[in-house]
């Protein structure tokens, strides 16, 4: 009785949920879709304009008084006994007049939190949510149990070695809201200036952070997220009389960054790990030209209709990993993840009582919001020019990779580092993880790429060890070696 009402359990939520890590569900893809198909009607062939202006205009202030207090969790429901480390979450007002919010949860370090960097983590989608997926399931300080109701301690979250702020961003996103509804018809450049925004503020409530070294990691649609922000605030901080944030570095996992590669490269992987056929294959390279401005041929579309139902229900996220289905819902994958993680994490956020404890406005909270990818109106071609120009800026730019994620593969990052030019300094070595090989790393002029052996598209959620290791190497501005 009890298994068999377990069962109705996950199974309602599979039909109910489109979470992320949900089976057959694709954030990226659907707004990928409608971007492409827009580009074609338009033929639109000009790159489009990534740039942001050169003029200042200081950023909203709003009072901050009391509030770093006001948003100190006292106990997250269900916290495991014994949790030394403080965490706060709330909202920052990007946007007084529109009455635009942007939740945050910001879990301090476990030791040395007055001299650890400080880190944000982005969620990409566009329309994910950092909070959920990447604290919650990636690399926050707790995991939820399969009860939906108690949380396991993560012995390899990122705040063993950082401060580690997670932004549901843009405005719209998980408990993120704004009073304007047309708000959540938004873009790249209003969501990296509301980012902005969001950490001018979000400074003076945490004042004792502002001249902290601040980094900024995330993966998939945060490709786009990151570089813009940082461009943008090394680009404000030359003429701001507001806070200069001490920007040191980017790290981009398994990062969209550019629409050829993604194509060229999701592609070649499915091929490569024999997903789909030689002919689909050759079909797709004959009839596909996946460059900018460059027609998509009805023949080509035909071929990618092709590889996609010759995947069937491959998890897209991490290849080699089991579904979450209510016949095998506690089976782990090889690397012991849950496969059914997203739906623990769907039931204990919207959880009244958790919401409350969180200083949440009371929410039907989802880990993507589909309106926003599929309304984003600006999503330019690539950022490769920008991130050539981070590259160029000083700050350490590292592109990482689970190598076994078919959504954005690590072809597509290797595609993308051919395109950036850099030279080789450190040949492509083993990096080691407990005795075993975590993964590989090259060394370029002002770029590191590091892969991480056996992880997916939420890499800490697979390989937790491993992608810890890789992280502190991050925070330390060295390459891996042996951990
Ligand atoms: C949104 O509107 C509600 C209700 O008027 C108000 O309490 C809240 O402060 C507003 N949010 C922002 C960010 O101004
Ligand atoms: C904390 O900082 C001290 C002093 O810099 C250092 O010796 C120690 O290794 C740090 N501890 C951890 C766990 O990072
Ligand atoms: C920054 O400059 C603007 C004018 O450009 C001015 O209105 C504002 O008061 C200044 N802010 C500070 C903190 O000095
Ligand atoms: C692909 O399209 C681009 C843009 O229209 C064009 O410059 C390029 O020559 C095309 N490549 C091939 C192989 O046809
Ligand atoms: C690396 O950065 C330096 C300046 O810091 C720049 O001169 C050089 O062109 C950069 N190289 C690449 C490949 O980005």
């Amino acid at each position: 009785m009890k298994i068999a009402f377990h069962l109705l359990v996950h199974f309602s939520l599979l039909v109910l949920v489109s979470s992320y890590g949900g089976n057959g569900y694709d954030p990226l893809e659907n707004a990928l879709k409608i971007q492409r198909s827009r580009r074609t009607v338009s033929n639109h062939a000009s790159k489009e304009d990534v740039t942001v202006e050169n003029s200042y205009t200081p950023v909203y202030v709003g009072p901050q008084d009391g509030l770093k207090e006001a948003d100190k969790i006292s106990e997250l429901p269900g916290q495991p006994a014994g949790t030394n480390f403080d965490q706060y979450s709330g909202y920052v007002t990007v946007d007084a007049n529109h009455g635009r919010a942007l939740f945050y949860y910001f879990a301090e370090s476990l030791v040395n939190s007055s001299t650890n960097p400080l880190v944000l983590w982005l969620n990409g989608g566009p329309g994910c949510s950092s909070f959920g997926s990447g604290a919650m399931m990636e690399l926050g300080p707790f995991r939820v149990n399969a009860d939906g109701t108690t949380l396991s301690w993560n012995k390899y979250a990122w705040n063993n070695v950082a401060n580690v702020l997670f932004l549901e961003s843009p405005a719209g996103v998980g408990y993120s809201y704004s009073n304007t509804s047309s708000d959540y018809i938004t873009d790249d450049i209003q969501t990296a200036k509301d980012s902005y925004t969001f950490l001018v503020n979000w400074l003076e409530r945490f004042p004792e952070y502002k001249t902290r070294d601040f980094y900024i990691t995330g993966e998939s649609y945060a490709g786009h997220y990151i570089p813009q922000l940082a461009q943008l605030i090394l680009q404000n901080n030359k003429i701001t009389n507001q806070t200069v944030i001490n920007l040191k570095g980017i790290a981009l996992g398994n990062a969209y960054v550019d629409d050829e590669t993604e194509n060229a490269g999701m592609y070649d992987y499915f091929w490569t790990h024999a997903i789909i056929s030689d002919e689909i294959h050759e079909g797709i390279i004959s009839n596909c030209n996946f460059s900018e401005g460059a027609t998509i041929t009805d023949a080509c579309n035909d071929y990618e209709n092709q590889a996609f139902a010759a995947k069937s229900n491959v998890y897209f996220y991490d290849i080699y990993a089991p579904l979450c289905s209510p016949f095998s819902n506690s089976t782990p994958s090889i690397s012991g993840f849950d496969p059914c993680t997203e739906n623990y994490i769907y039931e204990y956020l919207n959880t009244p009582v958790v919401q409350q404890s969180l200083h949440a406005k009371p929410v039907q909270w989802e880990s993507c919001n589909d309106f926003i990818g599929i309304n984003w109106k600006d999503m330019p071609f690539t950022v490769l020019p920008v991130i050539q120009d981070l590259m160029a800026s000083g700050i350490s730019v590292w592109i990482y990779s689970g190598d076994t994620d078919g959504r954005v593969p690590v072809t597509t990052s290797r595609y993308d580092i051919n395109k950036l030019q850099t030279p080789v300094k450190t040949p492509w070595y083993p990096w080691m993880y407990q005795g075993e090989v975590g993964g590989y790393v090259v060394g370029y002029d002002n770029l590191t790429f590091v892969t991480i052996r056996g992880a997916g598209h939420f890499v800490p959620s697979y390989q937790p060890g491993r992608a810890l290791a890789f992280f502190t190497s991050f925070l330390e501005g060295k390459l891996p070696t042996d951990h």
